[in-house]
């Protein structure tokens, strides 16, 4: 049985502190914003999620020695990237929950939820510029890799993906923010000579990330992920659990049947779903999934350990673990 330990709370003792700094930093970019372009203050939502681009920012600057107070402003350039991009997410997966409460998509329509996305995404890009000029170039390139993954997502659509495609995708879409954050600390740091370590760590911890945030579709809890689930197979996304009861000898007939179901059905209709689901989760795939999740993180050691040692470095490694096992 998996133990649910939120990946902040085992970060480094410091890092909370930080995190406060951060979300005042959002707070203070998103207050530049006239009410009358958008009143931040009359839509509920929340533009700091679990911070764990943040956190992977910071723990990866302390690891390097680099400058606390830049590094608080990547990490806040990180998290307004990631929102920017839910932004447009919940308008092509039109999601009515995120973090907890009603999408901007819900509350604004499409029009609406984009347009705050790139408003976001232009202050995100003046933080990382504020942190340090040359994170400007590299934003631009993660935002570039972020948008081709998302492409390559919605162009699979209800198409049969293999297990390497897939993570082709994840590495672009969840991936290149991840790298950009380990970069960006990196830069910070001046250890030019980690740059290729650490953009291969911040990918690696990223499609971590994002092999959770699938298997977590089919068995996380809506509440506590504060979004709803099945969400993945109901558009017609092939994530690894998916992949792997599909190609399946025992499973794979009746998934594919249950497949065709549910593409066939009315949206309202959640009973396919849940069929399907229930026979990814009996079968074992969600686990196997979780597993290959948790052998990935275990692979990133050897990259970790090229950082300096230290308290830092046993945070990050320890992130990066949590990462895997995270059930939210
Ligand atoms: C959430 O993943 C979405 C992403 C990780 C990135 C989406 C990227 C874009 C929409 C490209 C545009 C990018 C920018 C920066 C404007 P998910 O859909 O698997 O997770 P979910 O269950 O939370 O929706
Ligand atoms: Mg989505």
């Amino acid at each position: 049985m998996l133990e649910y330990t939120p990946v902040m709370q085992r970060a480094a003792i410091n890092i909370e502190d930080q995190l406060r700094k951060v979300n005042g930093g959002i707070s203070a970019a998103l207050s530049g914003i006239a009410p009358e372009i958008f009143d931040f203050k009359a839509h509920p939502f929340s533009f700091l999620g679990k911070a764990a681009r943040a956190r992977f920012t910071l723990l990866a600057a302390q690891t390097l020695g680099a400058d606390a107070a830049r590094a608080g402003r990547a990490a806040a350039a990180a998290e307004m990237t990631h929102t920017a991009s839910l932004l447009h997410d919940d308008c092509l997966d039109t999601a009515r929950y995120r973090r907890g409460l009603p999408t901007l998509y819900d509350q604004l329509g499409v029009n609406g939820a984009i347009l705050v996305g790139d408003l976001l995404m232009a202050l995100a890009f003046d933080e990382a510029g504020a942190a340090a000029p040359e994170l400007q170039g590299e934003l631009a390139g993660a935002v570039r890799r972020m948008a081709e993954g998302a492409l390559l997502e919605e162009n699979s659509r209800w198409k049969k993906t293999d297990a390497a495609g897939a993570e082709r995708m994840t590495a672009l879409k969840t991936g290149a923010l991840f790298r950009w954050c380990a970069l960006a600390a990196c830069h910070l740091a001046r250890r030019q000579d980690l740059l290729e370590t650490c953009a291969r760590l911040g990918e690696g911890t990223g499609v971590v990330f994002q092999m959770v945030d699938d298997v977590l579709d089919f068995e996380g809890d809506a509440g506590a992920c504060g979004k709803e689930t099945l969400k993945d197979i109901r558009e017609g996304k092939f994530t690894l659990p998916l992949i792997l009861a599909i190609n399946d000898g025992t499973a794979g007939p009746e998934a594919e049947k249950l497949l065709e179901a549910l593409r066939a059905a009315p949206a309202a209709d959640l009973g396919p779903a849940l069929e399907l689901s229930k026979l990814v989760r009996e079968g074992g795939f969600c686990a196997a999934a979780r597993a290959d999740a948790s052998k990935k993180a275990e692979e990133l050691k050897p990259l970790a350990d090229q950082l300096p040692a230290g308290e830092g470095a046993d945070a990050l490694k320890k992130f990066i673990n949590d990462t895997a096992r995270r059930l939210a």
